[in-house]
């Protein structure tokens, strides 16, 4: 969807010529002298509208309106979110119909934040997946809202709140895009090649590792889960060099498990076409990318994805095998259905090379993580203070929340093996929570927070795909760590500690 910002008063959206209109009504609406404004009051006052978040109502054919329909939205308090919540439902109500366009107004003044709530949403309730669907030569395309207007009174001030939203939205965009691939149609090498595209834009690198290279460097845990699938593994090695080479990056790791079947301890089948999204973690690290790429803050970001299938042949792991990761630290791989934590491991190992000042991994981790959060919040650990605040505050402000979870030393008890120095699963109990205490063991060496999102990357149902979560909090993250106006008034600007030597680079540079 392509976005434009103009000077509208309600009076000039009224009288400009668009599909749809979309008027925002805020609780306690007083308007002006002009016709929008009247009807608006009057839709009000009889009780036929009301300005809850969600509450709408179509107007065709009203006295001094000359776009074709008018669409009144409630959205309450204001709130980013029941903005969020209003355009969603009103793009909703529009898509699939005639209008192609729509203008997007405020009723009264709007801050940054609720503007970018706006654009997100409008992408959000724009978005269609075609990757994998015919397209028959006599029928035309399906009508798509492909453009919108916000109209404000004064867009001046709103300029970079609108470019940094139509990035994130870019970002969750292609983040949906790839998590909604089948499995045939994201493949390892595939994944690595939408990689590859990235490494075409503007401050970015990417190198793509294959199984020679992987085994040279010692990845046991990584190979160890490939190793059952006819699909080669990858490891891609995106870069982001937005500032001078002495500044520690952050690192993202995102999982890439392009279909986890669960390997020998297979998966049951209902809903098994669901793990193709167990990739998600690795499609919002190429998301962030993407939005990087555009907003080009000032920092350094390396993106690693370790990308592979967790299939059961011939030559499958088995339950009971010991393997030996990159760190020297042995497994005893008790169930392989637990895959993820293998690739990521070797994954935190390689990280160490970049010096960085953090490390932020992101996966489909745990089945446990939906139990406990479900759908609304990412699960997230961290072994510093700073950085979860730093996380949970970004989650808010993008609205894609995240919630602290534990650590403590006692839920690491349950990964003890009699055979390897430790075990992949760690039982029922406390899974989500099992599973960050391993990942941890691999993280010693700089600040680490990893995002179980498990239960947020997806939706089910009859609503079945991506979401394209947690690309805004990771985007809003970063922004604020280069010191980007993201933050809330009144919240210090952070910079990244440089922490390291300058010129820590990974083993080959340039783009393959
Ligand atoms: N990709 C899954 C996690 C998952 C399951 C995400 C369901 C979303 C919905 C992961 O690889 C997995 O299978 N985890 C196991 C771990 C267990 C064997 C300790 C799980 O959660 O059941
Ligand atoms: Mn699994
Ligand atoms: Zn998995």
């Amino acid at each position: 969807m392509d976005f434009e910002l103009q000077s509208l008063r309600l009076a000039d959206a009224a009288a400009r010529k668009s599909p749809a209109l979309v008027v925002l009504v805020a609780d306690g609406f007083a308007g002006g002298e002009d016709a929008l404004s009247a009807l608006i009051a009057r839709t009000v006052a009889s009780g036929d509208f009301k300005t809850e978040a969600g509450a709408q109502l179509f107007v065709y054919g009203a006295a001094g309106m000359v776009p074709e329909r008018v669409v009144l939205a409630g959205i309450g308090d204001g709130s980013p979110a029941r903005v969020r919540k209003a355009v969603g439902t009103a793009v909703g109500a529009l898509r699939g119909g005639p209008a192609k366009a729509v203008t997007l107004c405020f009723a009264q003044p709007a801050e940054a934040e609720a503007l970018r709530a706006a654009v997100l949403a409008l992408a959000d309730a724009s978005f269609t997946y075609s990757a994998t669907k015919s397209k028959p030569k006599d029928k035309k395309e399906p009508p798509r809202i492909g453009k919108a207007v916000l109209g404000v009174p004064e867009p001046g001030p709103l300029r970079e709140a609108l470019q940094q939203a139509v990035a994130v939205a870019r970002g969750v965009e292609l983040a949906r895009e790839w998590a909604n691939r089948p499995g045939n149609h994201a493949t390892p090498t595939m994944l690595a090649d939408a990689a590859r595209q990235l490494g075409k834009l503007p401050r970015i690198g990417c190198e793509v590792l294959g199984p020679k290279e992987v085994a040279r460097l010692g990845m046991g845990a990584f190979q160890a889960v490939a190793q059952g699938s006819r699909q080669e593994l990858r490891f891609v090695v995106l870069r982001y060099d937005g500032a001078a080479r002495s500044q520690a990056p952050v690192v993202l790791v995102g999982k890439g498990i392009t279909f986890d079947t669960g390997g020998i301890s297979i998966k049951p089948a209902p809903e098994m076409d669901e793990m193709k999204f167990d990739m998600s973690g690795a499609a919002s690290v190429l998301g962030v990318f993407r939005a990087l790429a555009e907003l080009k803050p000032a920092l350094n970001v390396v993106g690693l994805i370790p990308a592979c299938e967790n299939m059961p042949d011939g030559g499958a792991i088995k339950p009971g095998d010991v393997v030996t990761s990159m760190s020297g630290q042995t497994i005893e791989i008790l169930n392989t259905d637990a895959e993820g934590r293998l690739v990521l491991c070797d994954a935190l190992t390689y990280a160490e090379r970049f010096k960085p000042c953090a490390v932020i991994d992101i996966a489909t981790l745990t089945g446990a993580c939906v139990i406990a959060l479900g759908g609304v919040r990412s699960g997230m650990f961290a072994s510093d203070d700073a950085l979860a605040q730093a996380l949970q505050s970004a989650g808010e402000q993008a609205l894609d929340p995240c919630w602290r979870m534990p650590l403590d030393d006692e839920y690491g008890e349950a990964l003890k093996s009699n055979f390897a120095d430790v075990g992949n699963v760690g039982g029922r109990p406390a899974g989500a929570v099992t599973a960050a205490k391993f990942l941890q063991r691999f993280a010693d060496k700089f600040s680490w927070a990893h995002l179980d999102i498990a239960g947020t990357a997806w939706k089910g149902g009859s609503a079945k795909g991506a979401t394209g979560r947690p690309v805004g909090l990771l985007v809003h993250y970063l922004l604020m760590q280069a010191g980007r106006p993201a933050r809330a008034a009144g919240e210090p600007a952070r910079r990244p500690r440089t922490k390291g030597q300058a010129g820590a680079r990974a083993g080959k540079s340039g783009k393959v």
